[in-house]
């Protein structure tokens, strides 16, 4: 890689970004197609980070990617957005910042490479979790879907997420297990079964023969729930799929090109390992 003054600048800015796959993911797809350009990781802790984002703006970054906790303030400090949580920026040639939301459609791409039939099955979605990542998924199928419940440790949480979908609707916690056994889509989108965080036994047992089992976890990428319905034979979609296809989507908004999915599995799945 030669890097001259001509060289696109885009980055990565959420706190924190240190184990972020991106970089690698993003560097991969501008060396596939040989362009001339640069992805970095910037920590961004701020008090005022929409002020930050508008700062990259006059050093004349050519892209952003955004994670947590920064979505809102990106689509605060753009000059359009198509959505009030954006997790990517663009810097057009008038020199003004366009806001996007791949995260959602990213989840439905992956839904569909997964279980490509999935809009004939999905009837009942069950969400673990009310986040930021379970709120944004929410969004995303509820068109789709006749009722998207959410299952939150603390319910109050789960009740706000629900409230904001036409169709949201809550589990209790202590409900789980009719829930699995009630859903045709469970998405886990908790720190549960994550490496050095706690594991929880879900009732797997429980499930539809026919659901589709997906966690949105990637360190580990199977996960004892992928495992688990995997060892029942369940349509089951990993924690890569949704990185993989927002990070797509946001490829083809900077450089107007589709990039190599397939390729970038490899990429990701050899790092993890
Ligand atoms: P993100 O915005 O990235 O989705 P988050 O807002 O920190 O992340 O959400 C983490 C989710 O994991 C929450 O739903 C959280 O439940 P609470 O709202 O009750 O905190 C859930 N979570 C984290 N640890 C958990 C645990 N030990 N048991 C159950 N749920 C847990």
């Amino acid at each position: 890689m030669i890097i001259t003054p001509a060289t696109k600048l885009l980055a990565l800015i959420g706190d924190p970004v240190g184990h972020s796959l991106s970089p690698l993911m993003q560097n991969a797809w501008i060396a596939d197609h040989g362009l001339d350009a640069v992805y970095v990781a910037l920590p961004l802790r701020s008090a005022d980070p929409a002020a930050a984002i508008r700062a990259l703006k006059d050093f004349g970054l050519a892209g952003l990617n955004v994670t947590v906790p920064h979505k809102e303030a990106t689509a605060l400090a753009a000059d359009r957005t198509e959505s009030a949580v954006a997790n990517v920026l663009r810097r057009e040639e008038d020199g003004s910042l366009s806001a996007f939301n791949t995260d959602g459609p990213g989840f439905l791409d992956a839904l569909s490479e997964a279980a490509p039939d999935w809009r004939a099955r999905v009837k009942r979605v069950l969400i673990v979790g009310a986040g930021g990542a379970a709120q944004g998924i929410g969004q995303a199928l509820s068109p789709f879907a006749d009722t998207i419940h959410f299952a939150n440790r603390t319910a109050e949480r789960g009740e706000v997420a629900a409230a904001a979908l036409p169709n949201g609707r809550t589990l209790r916690w202590d409900d789980l297990e009719r829930g699995f056994g009630a859903a045709d889509l469970i998405i886990q989108t908790t720190t549960l079964g994550m490496k050095d965080q706690p594991l929880y036994d879900w009732p797997v047992a429980l499930c539809r023969p026919t659901a589709i089992v997906a966690d949105i976890v990637y360190r580990p990428l199977e996960t004892d729930l992928l495992r688990a319905a995997r060892g029942r034979a369940l349509t089951t979609m990993d924690g890569l799929g949704m990185l993989i296809h927002q990070g797509a989507r946001a490829f083809d908004l900077w450089f107007g090109i589709r990039p190599d999915i397939a390729k970038a599995r490899e990429r990701l799945t050899a790092a993890l390992a």
